[in-house]
C-alpha cells in the first residue's frame, strides 16, 4: 500500500473513496462537514436530521457520487463525542474505515484529518491505524483474502504550510506500523514454521538489514555461561535453544556510565507446558507464546529508523516447551546463571524460567541499567484484565515504572500497574531450592510470576508486561484482524524516543 501526503483541496482529491469522520452531537455536520454538505446540497443535514448517521464511535455511512467532490464515494465514520476524541480515537477511524472499504473492494482511499487535528501526531495515528488494519493473517491460505488488497492511502486536510508536520507524522507512523507488523507477522508463524533457531535466523537478518548489531548465542554458548533455567526449558525438546541480543548504538556514542536499556522478550515458540502438559482444547494458540520476544525484536526494528539518543539492548531467549524423554519433571531442582537454585514444581510456569537467565545475562554481561520485559506469562493476568489491560508490574524503582506507563498513555495503549506487595514474594519461598517458579499459596498467579523475574533483575529498575491477554485477538475488531495484535512495541519505542 502506497502512503502520501497531499496538500490538494479535498474537494479536488481524485480518488474511489473520501474517508472523514464526524462527532456525536445533535448537529454533527459542523466545520469541514459542512463544507461538504453545501457542495452536496443539504444532504448530510438531511441525513442527521434523519437519524441516518448520529457520530456514534466508529459508525459508518457510505454516500455514493457524492456531489461536489472528486471522489467516487465518501464514508463518513462516527467519531463519539468530541471530548472524549484523542489520536487513539483517530488511530481506530482510520482503521476500521479502511476495513470496512477493503472489504468492498475499493482500492485507493484518501483521508481526510479535520480542522483542529492537522499536526504530526495524527497524521501517524491515521498511517498507523491504515497500515494496523490492512495486514491479514491469511499468509498461509491460498485463496487470499489480502487480494482484495488497498493499492494506495492519500491523507489530506493538510495544506501546505501544515506540510512537514504532516509529512514527518506519515514517516514515523509507517515506521512504528511497519516494526508492529513486523511482530504479528512472527507471531503468526505456526511452531512447525518458527522454532527458536528460525525465529533468530529471522531476527538477525531483520537485524542486519537495519544496521543493528545481532549476536545469536546458541546451545554451545547457552551451555557455557550455565544458563541452567533456560536449558532447562529447553531440554524437552529436540530443538535446540537460542538467545537473540540485537543492540542499537547511537551515532553519538554515550558517555561512560549513560544508561543502557534493556528489552527483554519471552519467545517459547511452543508451549505444550511440559510434563505438566495443557488440556488440548485451545492448546494450538500456544504458537504466540513467543509475542513477548515478537515485541522486543519489533521495536528494535523501528528504533534502527527513528534513531533514539540511548543505547538499547534486546535480549530474547528462545525455545520449545516439550514433554518428552529428556524433559524436566515437576520437582527438578535448577540452578541459574546467577547462581540461584530454583524447584520446579509446575514445568508449565516456563517463561519466568527463561527469562530469569535472560535478565541475569543482560544485566552481568550487556551492562544494561534499565529493564522492560514483556511476556505471555500467565492465564492469570487474562482472569484479571482480560483483553483489555496489559498487566504492569515494576520493582522498587517506581519512577521506572511510572515512566513506561507514561509512554502506553502517551500511544494510546491501555496497561494497568498491578500490586507487588512483599507478601506475594512469600508465595514463591522455595522449600527445597531458594525459589520456587509457582505460588505456594492460591491466586495472585499473574503476581507470582512477576515476583519471581524480580528476584534475578535485583535492584536494577525493572518493569514487567503480561501481554498474555493482550498480544492476540481471538475475533477481529474494526480495525484490526484477528490473531497477533503487536501489542507494546509503540510503548516501548516511545519509552526509548523519550531518552
Ligand atoms: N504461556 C503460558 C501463559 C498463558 C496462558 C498465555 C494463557 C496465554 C494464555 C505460561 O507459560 C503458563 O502456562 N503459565 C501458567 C503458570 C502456572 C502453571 C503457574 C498459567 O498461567 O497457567
Ligand atoms: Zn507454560
Ligand atoms: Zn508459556
Amino acid at each position: 500500500m502506497q502512503i502520501t501526503l497531499d496538500t490538494k483541496p479535498f474537494a479536488t482529491v481524485e480518488t474511489e473513496a473520501l474517508v472523514t469522520y464526524l462527532f456525536e452531537s445533535d448537529d454533527p455536520v459542523q466545520g469541514r462537514i459542512s463544507e461538504i454538505d453545501q457542495a452536496a446540497g443539504g444532504l448530510l443535514k438531511t441525513l442527521s436530521q434523519s437519524g441516518e448517521f448520529s457520530g456514534k464511535p466508529l459508525e459508518m455511512t457510505l454516500l455514493h457520487s457524492p456531489a461536489g467532490l472528486k471522489a467516487t464515494r465518501l464514508l463518513l465514520v462516527g467519531a463519539g463525542k468530541r471530548e472524549k476524541f484523542d489520536v487513539a480515537g483517530l488511530r481506530k477511524i482510520a482503521g476500521a474505515a479502511l476495513r470496512y472499504l477493503k472489504a468492498r473492494s475499493v482500492k485507493q482511499i484518501a483521508f481526510l484529518v479535520r480542522e483542529n487535528d492537522l499536526d504530526d501526531s495524527s497524521a501517524q495515528a491515521v498511517v498507523e491505524g491504515a497500515l494496523t488494519a490492512d495486514f491479514e493473517t491469511d499468509k498461509y491460505k491460498t485463496d487470499k483474502k489480502g487480494e482484495k488488497s488497498v493499492d494506495s492511502f492519500v491523507v489530506t486536510g493538510y495544506a501546505d504550510a501544515e506540510r512537514a508536520a504532516g509529512d514527518k507524522g506519515v514517516t514515523r507512523g509507517r515506521i512504528l506500523a511497519e516494526s508492529q507488523n513486523f511482530a504479528r507477522e512472527l507471531v503468526n508463524e505456526p511452531a512447525n514454521k518458527l522454532t527458536p533457531k528460525i525465529l533468530a535466523d529471522k531476527a538477525a537478518a531483520m537485524a542486519k538489514g537495519a544496521g543493528l548489531a545481532v549476536d545469536i548465542l546458541d546451545e554451545k554458548k547457552i551451555a557455557e555461561l550455565k544458563m541452567g533455567a533456560l536449558l532447562s526449558v529447553a531440554q524437552g525438546s529436540i530443538e535446540p535453544p537460542r538467545v537473540i541480543v540485537i543492540t542499537y548504538t547511537p551515532a553519538n556514542a554515550p558517555a561512560p556510565g549513560s544508561p543502557v536499556l534493556g528489552l527483554i522478550g519471552k519467545a517459547v515458540t511452543f508451549d505444550t507446558g511440559g510434563i505438566s502438559i495443557k488440556p488440548a482444547d485451545g492448546m494450538e494458540k500456544m504458537k504466540y507464546d513467543m509475542a513477548g520476544g515478537a515485541t522486543m525484536i519489533g521495536t528494535m526494528r523501528a528504533l534502527a529508523a527513528l534513531k533514539p539518543n540511548v543505547k538499547v539492548v534486546c535480549v530474547v531467549p528462545s525455545t520449545e516447551n516439550m514433554p518428552g524423554g529428556k524433559a524436566q519433571k515437576p520437582g527438578d531442582i535448577q540452578t541459574a546463571m546467577s547462581g540461584k537454585t530454583i524447584e520446579v514444581l509446575n514445568t508449565d510456569a516456563e517463561g519466568r524460567l527463561i527469562l530469569a537467565d535472560a535478565v541475569t545475562y543482560a544485566k552481568q554481561n550487556l551492562g544494561v541499567t534499565h529493564m522492560v520485559d514483556a511476556a505471555t506469562l500467565t492465564g492469570a493476568i487474562v482472569v484479571a484484565l482480560a483483553n483489555v489491560n496489559v498487566g504492569v508490574f515494576g520493582g522498587a524503582d517506581q519512577a521506572w515504572t511510572d515512566k513506561v506507563l507514561a509512554s502506553a498513555k502517551a500511544v494510546g495503549e491501555k496497561m494497568w500497574q498491578m500490586p507487588m506487595d512483599d507478601e506475594y514474594r512469600e508465595f514463591i519461598k522455595g522449600s527445597f531450592a531458594d525459589i520456587q517458579n509457582i505460588g505456594s499459596g492460591k491466586g495472585g498467579g499473574s503476581i507470582t510470576g512477576a515476583w519471581f523475574i524480580r528476584e534475578f533483575a535485583g535492584d536494577t529498575p525493572w518493569v514487567h508486561l503480561d501481554i498474555a491477554g493482550t498480544a492476540w485477538n481471538d475475533d477481529a475488531k474494526p480495525w484490526l484482524a484477528k490473531g497477533p495484535t503487536g501489542v507494546a512495541v509503540r510503548t516501548l519505542v516511545h519509552l526509548a524516543m523519550s531518552y
